[in-house]
């Protein structure tokens, strides 16, 4: 099969595109035929990127963790999909990727296809729609009425934030450049703050939730904006650091996990019109330096995702 490759740890002038072997199925997983996979900012630098559970390397590693695609084998011990399924899912960090025509992965980890999405705009949706959900529900306990403060409101983990946060209910404000003002009005903040004119702990307070998938100073200057009882849950970086217990609110850092109840309550969102993707980039996988290289450019919005198949 054609895969993105990477032989040695570093950044995109690692990335091969060359062939290599259809993965080998375990207990439990599904062999699934790539449509297209997301790709996901600092995936590159993330230890996982290079090395099994055990802490062993697995180079040469497939990179990608987000997928649209065909179920095409299954293995003993799958349960919930079958050969044929239009699935899509966020895959193990530790184990090859989805840049690639094939990929193995837990069964458990895929859902059905959102129906009223292409397969771009599917794979565009799992990492980042579970780290928004797991975020704002199971680390942040957003109820309807609170504030959220969402940075990076136009990215790809914080657009789909801010859609989410708006359906159950929340009172939104986003921070972004200037050119994405509108587009993360137009996903349902009730207000947005551009982040490189004006300092965002100047013009908001007495905020329930923070969402920082930015880090380092940004989250510095977060802190005062929480009221007493509040969280600042960050996706950013591997860890956080406490503020003072006198200041009377905290901070949580979480790794996204895959979840297959959460994948059929996103796609649900999707086919019922409370949540859509937002595409920033669609780059074919020969060209996935390309797409790597986009992510980090400034002024894009949303997810950049790989075309592997039509
Ligand atoms: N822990 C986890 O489970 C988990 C899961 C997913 C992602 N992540 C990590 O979370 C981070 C965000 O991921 P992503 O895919 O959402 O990235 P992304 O698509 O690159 O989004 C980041 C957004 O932040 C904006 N931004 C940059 N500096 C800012 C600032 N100082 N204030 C406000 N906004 C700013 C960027 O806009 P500009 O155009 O203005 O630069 C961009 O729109 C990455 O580091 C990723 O690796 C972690």
């Amino acid at each position: 099969m054609k895969a993105i490759r990477l032989h040695a740890k570093g950044g995109v002038e690692q990335i091969v595109y060359e062939e290599a072997p259809v993965p080998d199925l375990l207990e439990g997983d599904a062999l699934v035929r790539v449509l297209a996979s997301g790709i996901t900012a600092n995936e590159l630098n993330w230890e996982p990127t290079y090395v099994d559970e055990k802490g062993n390397s697995r180079l040469p590693a497939i990179p990608g963790h987000e997928l649209c695609g065909i179920v095409e084998k299954i293995s003993h011990g799958t349960t919930g999909i079958a050969v044929g399924d239009h699935v899509y899912g966020l895959t193990s960090f530790f184990r090859n990727g989805t840049a690639a025509e094939y990929v193995a992965v837990e069964a458990r980890s895929l859902a059905p296809q959102p129906l009223t999405l292409n397969a771009v705009q599917a794979a565009s949706i799992p990492l980042a729609a579970l780290t928004a959900w797991q975020a704002l529900f199971e680390h942040g306990g957003l109820l309807p009425g609170q504030k959220v403060l969402i940075h990076g409101a136009a990215g790809g983990v914080a657009s789909l934030a801010v859609q989410i946060a708006r359906w159950r209910g929340a009172n939104v404000i986003g921070t972004s450049d200037a050119e994405s003002i509108d587009l993360v009005k137009s996903l349902g903040a009730h207000q947005v703050i551009n982040y490189r004119s004006e300092q965002f702990e100047k013009v908001v307070s007495e905020v329930d939730l923070v969402l920082d998938s930015i880090g380092g100073e940004t989250q510095d200057r977060s802190w005062q904006v929480l009221k007493r009882g509040g969280i600042l849950v960050s996706i950013a970086g591997e860890s956080i650091k406490q503020p003072p217990a006198a200041w009377g609110v905290r901070g949580i850092f979480f790794i996204v996990k895959s979840n297959r109840l959460q994948l059929m309550e996103i796609a649900r969102l999707i086919d019922r019109g409370h949540l859509s993707p937002v595409v920033g980039a669609i780059i074919p996988l020969a060209e996935a330096r390309k797409a790597f290289e986009k992510i980090y450019q400034p002024g894009k919005k949303g997810k950049i995702v790989l075309q592997v198949s039509e």
